[in-house]
């Protein structure tokens, strides 16, 4: 039997999870988007707890203040209605092409101040619709040639950035936290802050660091062969461990964001003991929610099969691959 999870569980999830097209950098999108408030909805119904987006989940990039407000105000009721807590909130600087060379580490001085103030602006938002963490994940800043950005410069101006966000919270008096986000690479050849200890180290350093943590991800980590749960515990340790990502990877490899457990399972298991239980001689504990960054697979030819029993017997390897009759039998974008 399967338990129904409750709120009890505080599993959370990214809008731009259960959300994701499913596309990919070879392929177009193979699901049907929704609106943010009928993904919502659905997780309610779920038993999900909390849901967390970036502001571009919810609203187009180039809304209208008065659209940007409808929006907002109809998931917001939605998410009134169902109960569910609006816990973490974060800004995309990464889809737009302005930003196709970083926000707050970008050579070009107005892209990093317009970076700042979608940032700012989405803090604001953040603080009125009740999150307590505001995640910073800098897939952008980064570089593939080593020539093109002035390193030195780089990280100042990165520090730079997180505490003029951080100082802005302080001074609104809002009860947010910032939670960086490492990935060591993709889209970027190499991230600035790829891992957890690179962020930890960079903290340190601010003048606002007290409100700056950790929100490190699964695959992230295993990505560069590292150990998601020593990192936890060296950022819990520290106690800079404020929110978390869960999905799975197997290996060095793109960010696969699979289901928590898909991937390296053994340690996904001391990952849940370290979040559940503890150290076993005590100290800090992660109190947070329990937030999942995957990606639903796209429907397959499999799963289009029917249900899981179906599939045993019905969809054999052979009619799995046959397209469905109404198919094109080649993909017909491509020449
Ligand atoms: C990724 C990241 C993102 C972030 C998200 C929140 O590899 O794409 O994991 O999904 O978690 O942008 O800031
Ligand atoms: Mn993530
Ligand atoms: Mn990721």
């Amino acid at each position: 039997m399967v338990r129904k999870p409750t709120k009890e569980d505080k599993f959370s999830f990214g809008l731009w999870t259960v959300g994701w097209l499913a596309a990919d950098p070879f392929g177009d999108t193979t699901r049907t988007a929704l609106k943010p408030w009928e993904y919502a909805e659905k997780l309610a119904e779920l038993g999900a707890w909390g849901i967390t987006f970036h502001d571009n989940d919810v609203f187009p990039f180039d809304a209208t203040d008065a659209e940007r407000a409808e929006i907002v105000g109809k998931l917001k009721d939605t998410v009134d209605a169902t109960g569910l807590t609006i816990e973490m909130v974060t800004t995309n600087t990464f889809t737009h092409p302005i930003f196709k060379d970083g926000g707050l580490t970008n050579n070009d001085r107005s892209i990093r101040r317009f970076g700042l103030r979608k940032i700012l602006r989405n803090v604001d938002l953040a603080a009125e619709l009740g999150a307590t963490t505001f995640v910073m994940w800098g897939g952008r800043e980064g570089a593939e040639y080593d020539s093109s950005k002035d390193l030195g410069a780089v990280f100042d101006r990165y520090k730079e950035g997180l505490d003029t966000v951080a100082q802005y919270i302080k001074d609104q008096g809002y009860n947010l936290r910032i939670g960086l986000e490492p990935k060591p690479n993709e889209p970027r050849g190499d991230i600035f802050l790829p891992t957890v200890g690179h962020a930890l180290a960079l903290i340190a350093e601010l003048d606002n660091g007290d409100i700056v943590g950790l929100n490190p991800e699964v695959g992230h980590e295993q990505m560069a062969g590292l150990n998601y749960t020593h990192a936890l515990a060296q950022a819990l340790n520290a106690g800079k461990l404020f929110h978390i990502d869960l999905n799975g990877q197997k290996g060095l490899k793109y960010d696969q964001d699979l289901v928590f457990g898909h991937g390296d399972l053994l340690s996904a298991f001391f990952t849940v003991d370290l979040l559940v239980n503890g150290f076993p001689g005590g100290g800090p504990r992660y109190e947070g929610p329990i937030h999942f960054d995957y990606k639903p697979r796209a429907p397959t030819a499999s799963t289009a099969c029917g249900s899981p029993r179906q599939r045993t017997w019905r969809c054999t390897s052979s009619s799995r691959r046959r397209p469905a009759p109404s198919a094109p039998t080649r993909p017909s974008r491509r020449p």
